[in-house]
């Protein structure tokens, strides 16, 4: 079996995210912040020293700041849901996931707010003078894709924040978090959206979304917190304010062993391995027949995230003849409709390949053999 679809989630998962995982499901198991018993302080203290690395990864200096949610798509709906107000203005980007583009059509038709989408070039690059160009008194966010989870471009937002001031900018970043540099200080980032299951190697069903102070989105969801129990209104303090209901603590647990394994690695190690297999699948592809790969193929701002085509097959026709190789790979419009009218392989898309930190180059070769096979045949 090759594993080639860890941009949607990363496998396997490191040792120490199974340790940990199984260390609190049988040892701990407490309800965290609920009660005052040794199971329940524990299961917190889980809690809280994932949030502190998670603060280190990209780099917060107050951990609190970071809440906990279910994935990356409800990071980026309590940022878009509770930040955006009736006839607000805000601009995205054309190569934006469904995650981002949804909620905006949703505001868009709920409560009249204005999207303005920039078109991105065909190699996924973007003018950041173009996000200059549309912004209005009403603009209250720009919300950008970080990484894209199918050509893999990073988007200089950095330089988009220096040029937008004031307006509040919220970062998807789903697919760079632990496989590029994110350093929320140093790009002076407002929001940022994660998923916890993909290069942060935790189980499904965990997401995490920074705020700077000052942003205040209105909760998705109001309940129980474990705290101020003797109030009926929410608190307002942080964490708490974001985060009600039992927490995904076995997936918190499952996201600190994988922060202990990238710590012991090494965040550079990692992004150098992950772009040199990057590097080797875009070779052997690129010296097959008939083979188009969208998207830059420098060595630049990428993400080990590659989109094919094989000329005269469906990608839909590609993935059935990996699948029965045990090759496991992502075809069609990944979740990000506008991104393949962009690269312009709407409505079929494309075969998607993202090799994670566990593959190996003999996984590689197989690979690019099976191609090689695939593409040989009529
Ligand atoms: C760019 C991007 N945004 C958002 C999401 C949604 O993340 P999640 O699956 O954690 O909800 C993904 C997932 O693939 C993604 O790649």
């Amino acid at each position: 079996m090759i594993y080639f679809d860890n941009a949607a989630t990363s496998f396997p998962k490191p040792q120490e995210t199974i340790d940990s995982l199984n260390d609190f499901v049988r040892n701990v198991g407490g309800n965290p912040g609920r009660s005052g018993h040794a199971l329940s302080t524990e299961a917190a203290r889980y809690i809280f020293e994932a949030r502190e690395k998670l603060a280190g990864m990209i780099n917060a200096c107050d951990s609190e700041r970071i809440i906990f949610t279910q994935n990356g798509t409800e990071s980026l709906n309590l940022a878009i849901l509770g930040l955006l107000q009736e006839k607000d203005h805000v601009i995205t980007t054309s190569l934006e996931h469904n995650s981002v583009m949804r909620p905006l059509m949703f505001l868009n038709k709920e409560r009249r707010v204005d999207v303005s989408v920039v078109q991105c070039a065909a190699n996924g690059s973007l003018d950041a003078k173009d996000i200059k160009k549309l912004i209005r008194k009403e603009t209250k966010a720009i919300v950008i894709n970080h990484g894209s989870n199918i050509i893999g471009t990073v988007q200089p937002v950095g330089e988009i924040k220096r040029m937008i001031g004031e307006i509040t900018l919220i970062v998807d970043a789903c697919q760079t978090v632990g496989s590029f540099p994110v350093d929320i200080e140093e790009d002076n980032i407002d929001v940022l959206c994660f998923s916890c299951h993909k290069s942060l190697y935790g189980i499904q069903g965990l997401g995490a979304i920074y705020m700077r102070n000052g942003i205040e989105p209105i909760p998705l969801k109001f309940g129980g917190t474990g705290s101020r129990s003797e109030f009926i209104e929410q608190p307002l303090f942080l964490p708490d304010r974001y985060e009600s209901g039992t927490p995904n603590t076995p997936g918190i647990a499952s996201l600190l062993g994988g922060l202990s394994f990238i710590e012991k690695v090494g965040i550079g190690s990692i992004i150098r391995k992950k772009q040199d297999l990057r590097r080797s699948v875009i070779d052997g592809l690129s010296c097959l027949p008939g083979i188009v790969i969208y998207g830059d193929q420098g060595n630049g701002n990428q993400l080990p995230v590659i989109s094919f085509n094989i000329a005269g097959k469906l990608p839909s026709e590609v993935g059935y003849e990996l699948n029965k190789r045990a090759i496991y790979t992502r075809v069609g419009l990944h979740c990000a409709p506008l991104a393949h009218k962009t690269i312009g392989t709407f409505p079929e898309g494309t075969v998607r390949v993202a090799p994670g930190y566990f593959t190996t180059d003999d996984e590689v070769a197989l690979f690019i053999e099976a191609i090689k096979e695939i593409a040989g045949r009529t």
